[in-house]
């Protein structure tokens, strides 16, 4: 499978010009003065970078710095040589406003690293929620032959007797301290036993949701996303990852040739399997659209609504990532939608040089409470609805996770089973949320349609993860659970909400959801995919000059450079919220000439 020799290698370039000694010397003096030898750089070597996203400020992928060691031996063992690059930190709880701001900036530093230095391929280490997407649409722009390792999920946390699962358990223990079930450090206690070892989180949020989506693209070796961290199989397939990034360089196998449409189709299938999360469509939108793939959120709703759930995972079900790895992880989801004749290509290339059913065809799940078969899944319809109406063109909503209550309370008209009206309730932002939710004279009752505003790219910015919000505490006490929200921010993926989120445009951004007001008539219709405030179009109009002539819907300013540049450059979610401008650099390696 051999399509290029050693003169092809790009490093060649900077470490092997004959006709430009000077520059030679000049860029090998300065990658042998730490130990290397210019046999290692000038002998035909692939040279592989390892972008290193583990450091101390990112625990969740801090054992990628142990798990390199092995990446390194195979890729010496066959024959390349490695440079480890640091990549710019992202870790998703402890960044402020949100880790959400940082994917495009580790991605734009990344494209500068891979074009601008002589490699030849690389090895990404995923792992904590935004690493997975930035580091994919960097090899994207670049497109320098790339494989994803995984740093796999935590050990599964336990409390009590019962699974603890990150993110999931702090949003259950919350309600117990709000009710003074528990105390502060119990609930501390509880948060830390559901993050007991390295690795990311151990829950179907977005970490787990994107690693396994990493490997639904082909762009892993089969069966990495889901190996937990400790395990000995982590170590061994880093190693294999190591060796196989050095064969794909002289197959000059890029992520364009993996991530095609067909591996995308693919993907969204195995998202609503998965039950993954609803940061899914924003980050793989975003990677399409560095490929110039087609892909959008009617994408989604076409091959993705109708595919049932079929891992038994928290937020929607019981187990954790130890348990989806003991069933089979991806390969056996896989196996069992290609069993069920779910998966649009079987025939879509994997990393591994085999197609997905080469590798998953003869697979199935091994604990069948953990992965079901399709023909006895956990819900049917497991994907999203792209709804659209005069609030926003595209907002996303997964129908599986509505509760029989919430079904009950909202869509139990006979007349009308799949649509429901009510009350808005506006909030521009968390801030004003918080303020505001538990004051009796905003009279918000179960009629109530909770509306969160200002939390997207560029409100926020960065779109915050705070669409799904409780109800006040006195409808709570009332045995009142959820209110429907609707907002243009996110959702972390370890909640199980149904909320109707990611809408765009947001209302920063010249959406109609900032014409909306508190008071206001809302309806929400599933079956035709709708929502709409019912509010006559002279008043609209009126609003939207009211507003304009008031300079706009009023943002928070920004607090940082980056802040303000992301504000001004960055895109809708539902385009997956990409640098817009930054989709015209495509396959720049290639395109590379040194001056
Ligand atoms: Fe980093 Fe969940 S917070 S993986
Ligand atoms: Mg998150």
């Amino acid at each position: 499978m051999t399509k290029i020799t050693k003169d092809d290698l790009r490093s060649r370039k900077w470490f092997m010009n004959p006709d430009n000694l000077e520059m030679t010397a000049l860029y090998l003096e300065r990658y042998l003065n730490y130990g290397l030898t210019r046999e290692e750089l000038q002998s035909g070597k692939p040279i592989i970078a390892i972008a290193q996203t583990g450091s101390d400020l990112s625990p969740c992928n801090r054992h990628h710095i142990e798990l390199t060691k092995r990446v390194r031996d195979g890729i010496i063992a066959a024959g390349g040589t490695c440079i480890e690059v640091p990549v710019h930190p992202i870790q998703e709880t402890g960044k402020r406003p949100t880790a959400s701001l940082d994917r495009n900036l580790a991605y734009l530093s990344l494209v500068e690293t891979l074009f601008g230095y002589p490699l030849d391929g690389v090895v990404l280490n995923i792992g904590c929620d935004k690493t997975t997407p930035a580091l994919l649409m960097a090899a994207a722009t670049v497109n320098i032959p790339a494989i994803a390792l995984s740093v796999g999920p935590m050990l599964n946390g336990w409390w009590k007797g019962e699974r603890a699962g990150s993110g999931t358990v702090i949003w259950k223990a919350r309600e117990q301290l709000a009710a003074g079930d528990i105390d502060t450090d119990e609930f501390m206690e509880i948060a830390a036993a559901s993050a007991p070892s390295v690795g990311y989180c151990n829950t179907m949020g977005t970490a787990t949701t994107m690693n396994s989506l990493a490997e639904a693209l082909g762009m892993q070796l089969p069966g990495s996303a889901a190996i937990p961290a400790p395990y000995r199989e982590r170590g061994q397939i880093s190693y294999e990852t190591g060796k196989r990034i050095v064969e794909m360089v002289w197959e000059d196998m890029r992520p364009s040739d993996v991530m095609t449409r067909e591996a995308f189709e693919n993907a969204i299938v195995i998202n609503s399997a998965i039950g993954g999360s609803t940061n899914a469509p924003i980050h793989l939108n975003a990677i399409a659209r560095h490929l110039d793939v087609p892909l959008d959120n009617n994408d989604w709703q076409k091959h993705g609504h109708d595919v049932p759930l079929l891992v038994n995972m928290q937020p929607a079900g019981k187990y954790l990532g130890e348990d989806y790895q003991q069933a089979g992880g991806v390969p056996a989801v896989v196996g069992e939608l290609i069993a069920g004749g779910l998966l649009p290509h079987p025939q879509a290339i994997t990393a591994n040089g085999k197609t997905m059913a080469e590798n998953c065809e003869a697979l199935r799940s091994k604990n069948r409470d953990v992965i079901k078969p399709a023909s006895d899944p956990m819900k049917e319809q497991a994907g999203f609805l792209n709804l659209t109406g005069n609030l926003f063109d595209s907002a996303i909503m997964k129908t599986s996770v509505i509760s029989p209550a919430f079904r009950q309370t909202y869509l139990s008209n006979p007349d009308d089973p799949d649509a429901f009206e009510g009350r808005a309730v506006v909030f521009d932002g968390p801030e004003d949320f918080h303020h505001r939710i538990d004051d009796p004279a905003e009279n918000i009752d179960a009629k109530c349609i909770l509306f969160m505003r200002g939390a997207g790219p560029k409100g926020y910015p960065g779109a915050a993860e705070v669409v799904n919000m409780r109800p006040p505490s006195y409808l709570i006490k009332q045995g009142v659970e959820a209110l429907p929200c609707i907002g243009d921010g996110r959702q972390s993926g370890t909640s199980g909400s149904p909320s109707i989120l990611n809408a765009s445009p947001e209302a920063a951004d010249g959406g109609g959801l900032a014409l909306l007001q508190t008071g206001d008539a809302v309806r929400v219709d599933l079956g035709k995919g709708t929502v709409d405030m019912l509010v006559p179009l002279e008043e609209l109009n009126d609003r939207a000059a009211k507003l304009l002539a008031n300079g706009g819907y009023d943002m928070p300013a920004s607090q940082t450079p980056w802040q303000e540049i992301f504000r001004e450059k960055v895109g809708r979610l539902d385009h997956g919220m990409t640098l817009e401008g930054a989709d015209q650099y495509r396959d720049i390696a290639r395109k590379f000439e040194p001056r």
